[in-house]
């Protein structure tokens, strides 16, 4: 798919242009994008007929009006008959009245259940964007989600409200009051129309260009969502490194390639406007002439040429209308085809995908059965490969081949030196990346056969970098296990020292995250290895969940994480030796493998890379890893 190309602007390095904007898909109709909507509107399918039904009469009515005045002018106004006029005003207002009403009415059909389709739309893809594997989401610039997921929903649903509707009522109409033309005087009519002819050319054109104009400016809108979301989210990062000019320089170039696409909009419609505008026109000056010759010459009445003047002066709306419905139904063909194309996603790796099950019941079982169950195994990874889709063509795996074991109600360390793909590997275990080769046991039985939901359960992760969301804290926690009680969220804030919520202003209520308090990195940290021991689960992976603690604080979490340590089969990034000295064994990744296991003495003995990485004279990857200064990076990011 064309857009999935990263557009992110990477903010060390601001100089670089803009981000670019995808390449443009195959142009094909709009109409067949449209109709990739019918799921969505079918349930409404009869208020919108309702709805269009009402238009068209409506606007019918008003087209009677013409002829309500020939018979006024060639009746009672030839005959200087005012007795007689007094009917005829009352039908104008009647069917005035009529045409205001069904108008009214045609927007309360379609108001209620147009705003119950984007709901749904948006539901949808909402649901989608939660199922797509994490690789997707590396994949596409958040702000050409977040764009899709705004305005192009509205921007349908403003469509299936107006323009739909008055396409083909116009349409209707235009005819309608053509056929009473010629049915009026068909030469005066043959000179309206033939004008009208290269109009239809005219528009097939139109719509190409404008539909690569539509797709161009909401591509570009979603990059400057993308460029916004990132300033607003890194706003500490850019005004430290005082970075925000270029920053907002490159929003600016930003805008002003959106600017100059809107502007091209602009101009095809305004020439498209200025042709079907100007030709009527010029028909309408050329009939009016021919007309009064032939009144003079008594061919015609005074009141055919009035009501057929008019006929045609109330459809110049219906026409007008014709190039900004163009234009409109064009850019909601665009946003249908930007809907789809992230509905449409890999559904191979979905995470909705179909799971072998059955095998699963030898893990299902779980805990309570221990005894009777085979033998456990622990956490097993067997050749591993792995390597990121976007990786650069011609680098190696970042994993080749890597055995590990961790056995059953271990806790293993795993150490390496910075990229050496020590979070890759933890993502892993819960599949939130696919391995490429190779085989991922717990207990015995493969990830690929245990279902996703299941496996979340089991394996518990906490992050490096906690993202803490818009909720309470004691939400924020129990995201690790809906279902724990009181006691256990308690239990699980205090292995994390988590105790300063207790003094935050409403307790485990209190409001975090973006729209709440905002924490220190620590206090994030603390919160996020709350939330993964929180379920007591089976399997334990924290990737350096201490990083950002001071001394202190550092050894009285880790004096309780000993005891939840001691109940689960962990898996724990570290980088200082404290951390370290938690785990049973150790195990050293480098180069894609793991290159020794041991316990911390044994390998301070026994391996040099390990004293190496463990004395912190060594730093791999150009950044520091191994000194114990992890709260810089913490309290920066946000
Ligand atoms: N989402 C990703 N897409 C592509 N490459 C990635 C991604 N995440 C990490 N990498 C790359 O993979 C390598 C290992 O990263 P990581 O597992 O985070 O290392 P570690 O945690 O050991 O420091 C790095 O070179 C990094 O650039
Ligand atoms: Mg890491």
């Amino acid at each position: 798919m064309s857009t999935q190309q990263d557009s992110r602007p990477a903010p060390q390095a601001p100089d670089e242009s803009p981000p670019q904007t995808p390449p443009q898909p195959r142009p094909h109709s709009a109409t067949r994008s449209l109709l990739r909507l019918w799921p969505y509107v079918r349930p409404i399918r009869w208020f919108l007929t309702a709805s269009t039904v009402s238009a068209l009469l409506a606007s019918l009515s008003a087209l009677v009006i013409p002829l309500v005045l020939k018979d006024i002018v060639d009746g009672p106004v030839a005959h200087r008959d005012t007795a007689g006029l007094w009917q005829q005003g009352v039908l104008l207002l009647v069917l005035g009245l009529l045409e205001a009403g069904l108008f009214g009415l045609r927007r309360w059909f379609v108001a209620r259940p147009l705003a119950g389709v984007e709901r749904r739309m948006r539901a949808d893809l909402y649901a989608k964007l939660q199922r797509l594997p994490v690789s997707f989401h590396d994949r596409w610039a958040s702000g050409q989600l977040l764009s899709r997921a705004t305005s192009d929903m509205y921007t349908i649903r403003l469509f299936l409200a107006f323009p739909l509707v008055f396409l083909i009522v116009n349409s209707m109409v235009f005819l309608t009051g053509i056929g009473i033309m010629f049915t009026l005087d068909w030469q005066l009519a043959l000179i309206t129309v033939l004008p009208a002819a290269p109009l239809i050319v005219l528009c097939s054109y139109f719509e190409r260009r404008y539909s690569a104009a539509a797709r161009l400016s909401q591509d570009q809108n979603g990059d400057l969502a993308t460029v916004l979301e990132e300033s607003v989210l890194g706003i500490r990062i850019l005004k430290s490194f005082g970075r925000h000019r270029t920053m907002a320089a490159r929003y600016r170039a930003q805008a002003e390639l959106l600017r100059e696409t809107e502007l091209k909009k602009a101009r095809l419609l305004a020439n498209l406007w200025a042709v079907i505008v100007g030709l009527p026109e010029l028909a309408l000056g050329a009939s009016l002439a021919v007309g009064v010759v032939q009144v003079a010459h008594g061919s015609t009445t005074a009141g055919t040429l009035v009501g057929f003047l008019s006929t045609a002066l109330s459809l110049r709306w219906p026409v007008e209308s014709l190039g900004w419905l163009l234009a409109y139904s064009n850019e909601a063909a665009t946003a249908t085809d930007r809907f789809y194309e992230v509905m449409d996603a890999r559904p191979a790796d979905a995470e909705d995908g179909p799971v072998r099950e059955g095998t699963a019941v030898a893990v299902a079982a779980g805990s309570t059965t221990a005894s009777a169950a085979p033998a456990r195994d622990g956490i097993r990874l067997t050749d591993v490969r792995f390597r990121y889709p976007d990786a650069p063509a011609g680098s190696p795996d970042l994993l080749r081949g890597l055995d590990l074991h961790v056995r059953s109600g271990e806790t293993m360390a795993l150490v390496g030196l910075t990229g050496s793909g020590k979070t890759t590997l933890t993502a892993l275990l819960p599949r939130l990346y696919e391995i490429d080769g190779g085989r991922i046991t717990l207990d015995g039985t493969d990830i690929r056969e245990i279902p996703r939901a299941r496996l979340r359960e089991l394996v518990s992760m906490a992050f490096e970098d906690p993202t803490l969301f818009s909720a309470s804290v004691s939400e924020n926690v129990l995201m690790g296990a809906p279902e724990a009680s009181e006691e256990a969220l308690e239990r699980a804030l205090d292995v994390a020292q988590a105790q300063f919520v207790r003094a935050l202003p409403e307790g485990t209520a209190t409001q975090v995250g973006e729209q709440g308090l905002s924490l220190s990195g620590g206090q994030r940290q603390r919160l996020a290895l709350a939330r993964a021991v929180v379920g007591a689960p089976e399997f334990l992976v924290l990737d350096d969940p201490l990083s950002a603690l001071d001394v202190h604080t550092e050894a009285l979490v880790e004096q309780a994480l000993r005891q939840v340590l001691a109940e689960t089969t962990a898996l724990v990034v570290a980088h200082r030796p404290s951390t370290v000295l938690l785990a049973d064994r150790v195990a050293l990744l480098a180069e894609g493998r793991i290159a020794a296991v041991g316990t911390h003495h044994e390998l301070l003995e026994s391996n040099p890379e390990y004293r190496e990485l463990m004395s912190g004279e060594r730093t791999g990857g150009g950044a520091g890893t191994a000194s114990g200064e992890g709260t810089e990076d913490g309290s920066l990011v946000r």
